[in-house]
């Protein structure tokens, strides 16, 4: 696949299009240098961006919890990011919004500094985010030797670029193994996510996934919940040991960019995934919301 930064097309960039090719920044750029800089994945949908406002408004959080602010309004970025999607021509696809401080200083402390955001969009090729089959066979993840730092000790309600360098090397290491995701515990051990989405395991019927302590509020997370409500399918929100994944009889994680996947496969643990009638019910109940066919309504205050 033809890398990023030489695709053609137009990036918006400070309130604007640009040529693809010109969308650049400098290498001395506070945002490379101390990761003051965060982001969005928004999924497009038949032309349309999905919960692109609640999108906005959590990188606007995330900006905010690393202390800085956002030049532009949520309408600027909202039009900015209809006309990306539009002037492509995308049907299928994914958008990237950045946030990110600019070059005026290059030391830790960063009051002064201009803020620089970016949306560009791309089609997603089928299977991008996952093997054509996968929501027939399941994925499999194997824990992560890192954990998820909690909330004293890093911005993790922030989608920080920063806290990824974890998630990166967790997914580098789980593939290098043979698995396809890696599953991380938070500082006590408990079960947090995936490294680009949440978990969920199924038991006798009922849902269950771990807090948000250590995690960014899942937009697919309220999704799911939201139809779980609405399928009167019962579920608990709580901590998670890792023995869970043995008490369970069912597993998936979900996200903007992998929607819902079934889990196979934890470490040595297998799931009987074949009549997982929850499982089932969930992914299609999201299927039905991103096409625009469901009644369910996903609360706006997702963080739960
Ligand atoms: C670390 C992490 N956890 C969870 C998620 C799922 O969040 P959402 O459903 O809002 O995409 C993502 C993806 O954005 C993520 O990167």
């Amino acid at each position: 696949m033809l890398p990023f930064d030489q695709r053609t097309g137009q990036i918006w960039l400070d309130g604007g299009l640009v040529e693809w090719a010109d969308a650049k920044l400098h290498v001395l750029t506070h945002g490379l240098h101390y990761a003051s800089s965060v982001f969005e994945g928004v999924r497009v949908y038949a032309g349309a961006p999905f919960m692109l406002r609640e999108h906005i408004a959590r990188l606007r959080t995330s900006a905010r919890i690393l202390d800085f602010d956002l030049e532009h309004d949520d309408e600027t970025l909202h039009r900015a990011t209809l006309d990306v999607v539009a002037a492509a021509g995308i049907t299928e696809g994914y958008i990237r919004m950045n946030a990110w401080r600019g070059s005026e200083v290059i030391q830790t402390a960063a009051l002064k500094t201009s803020v620089h955001t970016s949306v560009a969009a791309w089609e997603i090729p089928a299977g991008y985010y996952a093997a054509a089959d996968a929501l027939r066979t399941g994925i499999s993840l194997v824990t992560a030797d890192y954990r998820r730092p909690s909330p004293e000790y890093a911005p993790v309600k922030s989608k920080a670029a920063g806290n990824y360098m974890i998630g990166t090397v967790s997914k580098n290491h789980a593939l290098r193994a043979g698995f396809d995701d890696a599953m991380l515990l938070d500082d006590r051990g408990h079960i947090v996510e995936a490294t680009g989405a949440h978990i969920f395991f199924t038991r006798g019927g009922t849902l269950h996934t771990p807090t948000t302590r250590c995690t960014i509020d899942g937009i697919t997370r309220a999704c799911v919940l939201a139809i779980a409500g609405h399928e009167g399918i019962p579920y608990e929100i709580g901590d998670l040991g890792p023995e869970f994944v043995a008490e369970a009889d069912g597993a998936f994680i979900c996200g903007t960019a992998c929607e819902i996947l079934p889990v196979a496969r934890i470490d040595d643990h297998h799931y009987d995934l074949r009549g997982n009638e929850v499982i089932g019910r969930l992914v299609t109940g999201y299927h039905d919301l991103i096409a625009g066919r469901s009644p369910v309504e996903v609360p706006h205050a997702w963080g739960r």
